[in-house]
């Protein structure tokens, strides 16, 4: 049984052994090294509290001026989540064998064609949550230190609304799409030790808890041709609905509709008629080992 409306090739979470642990890539001294060297530009850091409700709250941080070991010093005491996008130009030898590890999955996966992809690795805390949310991509999520658990939720209309992917696709808002307790009790959950890989249906909403010691994982998302027209779709249906209209759902059209509506978005996209509204966060703290929450604040 799938429980997404967008059928794809992966029908629910599946785990997969990799070997990127063992070639060294999540020690110490390779991420502090790492960090050094590392595009201030390309590094996210977040910091998520929760209410009662498990309704987040977001500060972000700054890299500072401090040495990387330092930085992975504040990570790993912390409450931290730090993302480092851009790797597959950044850490190509990390890339390459992702890439091999990437290849054995597709192809035991029918039907799944990655035209493009992208990877960020992820330091975080040892406490650290990351909040419900979908990426408008597919999704493989190699583990390499640390434990995590992960929540994978149906991707159906009352889990994953139209209307507010839309938003996300066009960057009218951050990764996330309204939770509610009440979804807890549909959730897969599905635990991570180091060198395992774990993939989900695409767009599936998920949200990630460590569980109690610092971790490391690299986060590859793929487009495929389904996943561009889709998000073409998406996008087109924002600007429609930024303009008064109320477009069809997307799971209402056929392979046709969705890629003359990718045609439309890329036009739109070019006429730039909807400004991203999430380029300029301000940043709250810089991360400081030692300090409540691994952050000075700013
Ligand atoms: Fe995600």
């Amino acid at each position: 049984m799938s429980d997404t409306r967008y059928q794809g090739p992966i029908q629910q979470p599946a785990v997969y052994p990799h070997s990127l642990v063992e070639q060294g890539f999540a020690d110490d001294a390779a991420l502090a090294d790492l960090l050094d060297r590392y595009p201030a530009t390309l590094i996210d850091i977040n910091l998520y509290d929760y209410d009662d409700e498990g309704q987040h709250s977001l500060r972000t941080g700054t890299r500072g001026r401090q040495s990387g070991a330092a930085l992975l010093e504040a990570i790993q005491a912390g409450r931290l989540w730090v993302n480092l996008r851009g790797i597959e130009s950044a850490w190509p030898e990390l890339w390459a064998a992702a890439s091999r590890e990437y290849q054995a999955i597709e192809a035991s996966l029918p039907g799944l064609k990655a035209v493009k992809r992208a990877g960020q690795l992820i330091l975080s805390s040892p406490q650290a949550r990351v909040p419900y949310h979908f990426d408008a991509a597919g999704v493989v999520l190699f583990h390499m230190r640390g434990r995590k658990r992960v929540f994978v939720f149906p991707g159906d209309e009352a889990h994953l609304p139209e209307r507010h992917m839309e938003l996300v696709v066009a960057r009218q808002t951050t990764e996330e799409v309204p939770y509610r307790m009440s979804f807890e009790a549909e959730a897969r959950i599905v635990d991570l030790e180091p060198g395992q890989a774990l993939t989900w249906p695409l767009y599936a909403p998920h949200r990630v808890e460590n569980l109690d010691r610092f971790c490391v994982s690299l986060s590859m998302d793929f487009q495929t041709w389904p996943t561009r027209w889709r998000n073409g779709a998406l996008f087109t249906n924002a600007v429609l609905r930024s303009r008064g209209r109320t477009p069809r759902h997307t799971d209402t059209m056929g392979t046709a509709g969705l890629m003359a509506r990718w045609v439309v978005a890329l036009a739109l996209r070019r006429a730039g008629l909807l400004r991203s509204r999430i380029a300029d966060l301000p940043r709250d703290f810089v991360p400081e080992a030692g300090l409540a929450d691994g952050a000075r604040p700013l």
